[in-house]
C-alpha cells in the first residue's frame, strides 16, 4: 500500500502548506489508555513534536507553529502545570542547540511574563541563540491565547500612533507572527473539532484538519496524511471557484 509520505512526494511542493499550525491534543488520554498518569502522555508528546519538526524541515515549510501551553491551561492541576513548565525547560535545554545546528530559529508567542525567571532567561537565550537562522521558523505558543494576541496587536497599535480607530490592516501589522508567511493550515489531533483559542486572528482564511489520532501517536505519516488533504482543497479566498479556476 502507498504511504502518505510517498504519495506527497508526487504532489508538487507548491502545493505544500508553508505554514502549519498544530493543536498537539489527546496526550492524557493516550497516558490513561495505558493506565499512566497524564504527564506520561505529555513527555511522550515530546517524541511527536521531535518527528514534526523533521517533517517540517524536510518538507520546506516556512513556519511550524505549536501551541503547546493556552492562557487556560493555568487552571489544570498544579502538579500537571509543573510538569509541562519542567517540560518545556528540558526540551529548550536539550534541543535547543540541535536546533541551531539545522538552521532552525526558534520563537515563542504568548504572554511569557508568567513563566518562572529561569524559564523567561532560557526562552529569550534561545531565541537570541537561533535569531540569525533562516531555515525553519519554529513558534511555539505558550500562555498564548488568540483573543489576548488580538488585544495585544490593539494595544500595541495604540501606543505607536495613539490613533484609536483601528483598521483590520492595523491589527494585522500588530498581531504575533505578523513579519511571517501567513497560516495556510491548522491540523488538530485527539478528535475534538474546535479551535480553542488558537490562532483566531490568523485563521480566518486557513484550512483545518481534524483527526482522531492522539497526538503521542501523530508522526511523519499522520503530518504527511494533512498535507495530502490540504493539496486537494481549493482555497477561494471569497472568489468562486471558476474565478479561481480562471486564474
Ligand atoms: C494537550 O493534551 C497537550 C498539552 C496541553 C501540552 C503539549 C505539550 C507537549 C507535547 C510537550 C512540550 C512541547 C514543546 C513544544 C516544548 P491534553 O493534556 O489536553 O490531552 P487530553 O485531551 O487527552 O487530556
Amino acid at each position: 500500500m502507498t504511504t502518505a509520505l510517498e504519495t506527497i512526494k508526487k504532489i508538487n511542493p507548491a502545493a505544500y502548506p508553508k505554514h502549519v499550525g498544530i493543536i498537539m491534543d489527546g496526550n492524557g488520554r493516550w497516558a490513561k489508555q495505558q493506565g499512566k498518569p497524564r504527564t506520561f502522555g505529555h513527555k511522550a508528546g515530546v517524541e511527536s513534536v521531535r518527528a514534526a519538526v523533521r517533517f517540517a524541515q524536510q518538507h520546506q515549510l516556512d513556519v511550524l507553529t505549536l501551541f503547546a501551553f493556552s492562557s487556560e491551561n493555568w487552571k489544570r492541576p498544579e502538579q500537571e502545570v509543573s510538569v509541562l513548565m519542567e517540560l518545556f525547560m528540558f526540551v529548550l535545554t536539550k534541543e535547543v542547540k540541535r536546533l541551531n545546528r539545522n538552521n532552525v530559529r526558534l520563537k515563542i508567542i504568548g504572554d511569557v511574563s508568567r513563566f518562572n525567571d529561569r524559564l523567561q532567561k532560557k526562552i529569550a537565550e534561545s531565541e537570541a541563540l537561533t535569531k540569525e537562522n533562516d531555515g525553519l521558523l519554529l513558534c511555539v505558543a505558550a500562555n498564548y491565547g488568540g483573543r489576548w494576541d488580538i488585544a495585544n496587536a490593539v494595544n500595541r497599535h495604540i501606543e505607536k500612533t495613539g490613533c484609536t480607530t483601528l483598521t483590520e490592516e492595523d491589527i494585522s501589522a500588530n498581531i504575533s507572527l505578523a513579519e511571517f508567511t501567513p497560516l495556510d493550515l491548522i491540523i488538530r489531533t485527539g478528535g475534538e473539532t474546535r479551535i480553542s483559542n488558537f490562532l483566531l486572528w490568523h485563521a480566518a482564511y486557513a484550512e483545518f484538519y481534524f483527526t482522531d489520532e492522539l497526538w503521542p501517536d501523530f508522526r511523519e505519516e499522520s503530518f504527511a496524511k494533512a498535507v495530502q488533504c490540504f493539496s486537494l482543497r481549493q482555497r477561494r479566498f471569497g472568489l468562486t471557484g471558476d474565478q479561481v479556476e480562471n486564474a
